[in-house]
């Protein structure tokens, strides 16, 4: 695992100021947060910090403004959800470096927590600016990271200002990168990964690098499809990307030559049409799709199979859904799956990571969201780590 500082390595902090990233690119509707993940996920981090007497600056970014003011993607908006979810009173600042933001910054007293505006206001964040970072910098002693959502940027505030202030990873990175680190740095052996969702195209990297990791790759979702149609089965009007049946079979050639066997499903629920219960809706084998009819979950005896392979297994890294599962009954494979791997985590048989926003909905609508033994809620970044890449952000603490 990568080798970084943790708060436990601070020493006295009162009176400090510790500028501490943390990801706040919360989902919105109507001017207000509809989930708080993300700002709960930072909460022992900034609390611990200012019960040490720090005074803790927040930084972060929201939304993708490409280096201008744009009153909607004010971290202001923010603010309020941030002193509710701590339960403490959160300083808005409106600039994130210069004499506003030293003044501000420099009437908070230890403990306090002040907030800056959204570091992609200004170009300097997005390009790494070194000058941006120093602006920066020079008003903090300590710098913390506290989003893994945001590690795979390499940005000013994401990775230099590493390079310039003492830095230490926050409570929460910390808890991410030792989960991962359970699932694919140094896993228990067997691992199956489960890799769903509608498109090969968007998930390459991942299973290029997952076959020479993990012992069962499970393929579910539209990407099955085209591994099915590699195989030469007929997947009649289903989605599936037909000029990368190649690839898939080279994904499929490589896993053999890895020893990871790759599972696809051999019975699949149809219809003729994508909607909630139609009519026309049955369970055939992979080979009976008729010209007319799609794809669009994994079928009950594939699911069992599959669960007695996370029987065999001692590690499990799972993103994407098995099957269209925002409508039923297509949820079906997946709620299933989801199940059996919760029962097996809270057995003590397996460790089961997962990650992607899609997951994450996934799971919670399996009702099994307590019993996986981590949820990553980062997006990007936890898919680049599924491919195997350095996040900059993270290698930057351990520079
Ligand atoms: C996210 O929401 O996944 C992170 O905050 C990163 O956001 P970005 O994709 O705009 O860099």
């Amino acid at each position: 695992m990568a080798n970084f500082k943790t708060l436990d390595d601070l020493g006295d902090v009162t009176g400090k100021v510790a500028l501490v990233r943390v990801d706040l690119n919360l989902p919105m509707a109507d001017g207000r947060a509809t989930d708080l993940t993300r700002a709960l996920a930072v909460k022992p981090t900034i609390l611990e910090l200012a019960e040490k007497g720090a005074k803790v600056v927040l930084l972060a970014h929201f939304g993708r403004p490409k280096g201008e003011r744009h009153s909607t993607m004010s971290l202001s908006l923010i603010q309020g959800e941030q002193e509710r979810v701590i339960g403490k009173e959160v300083m808005f600042i409106p600039e994130v470096q210069g004499p506003v933001a030293a003044q501000a910054i420099g009437i908070l007293r230890a403990g306090d927590v002040g907030m800056l505006e959204n570091t992609r206001f200004w170009p300097g964040e997005e390009a790494n600016d070194p000058e941006f970072a120093k602006g920066i910098a020079t008003n903090g002693d300590f710098y913390v990271n506290d989003a893994f959502s945001a590690a795979h940027r390499a940005h000013a505030t994401t990775e230099g200002l590493a390079h310039l202030l003492p830095a230490y990873a926050g409570r929460a990175l910390e808890k991410e990168l030792t989960a991962l680190d359970a699932a694919l740095g140094n896993p228990e052996t067997p691992v199956a990964a489960v890799v769903g969702g509608a498109k090969v195209s968007t998930k390459l990297a991942v299973l290029q690098n997952l076959v020479s990791k993990v012992q069962h790759l499970i393929i579910g979702g539209g990407m099955a499809n085209t591994f099915l149609a590699a195989r030469g089965v007929d997947v009649g009007k289903s989605l599936c990307e037909h000029d990368l049946t190649g690839t898939a079979e080279e994904i499929m050639e490589a896993a053999d030559a890895a020893g990871c066997t790759v599972h696809l499903p051999y019975d699949v629920v149809v219809a003729k049409e994508f909607a909630a219960n139609p009519p026309s809706l049955r369970t055939c084998n992979v080979h009976e799709v008729a010209p007319d009819e799609m794809i669009l979950d994994v079928g009950p005896q594939a699911v069992e199979a599959l669960g007695d392979v996370l029987k065999t297994c001692r590690t499990l890294v799972w993103n994407g859904p098995m099957g269209a599962f925002e409508t039923p009954p297509f949820d079906a494979a997946t709620v299933a799956l989801a199940r059996t791997a919760a029962a097996l985590t809270v057995e003590g048989s397996l460790v089961s990571v997962a990650g992607g926003g899609d997951t994450v909905a996934a799971l919670a609508h399996a009702g099994v969201t307590d019993d996986v033994t981590y949820i990553s809620t980062a997006g990007g970044a936890f898919l680049e780590w599924m491919e195997g890449k350095e996040l900059p952000g993270v290698a930057a603490l351990s520079a």
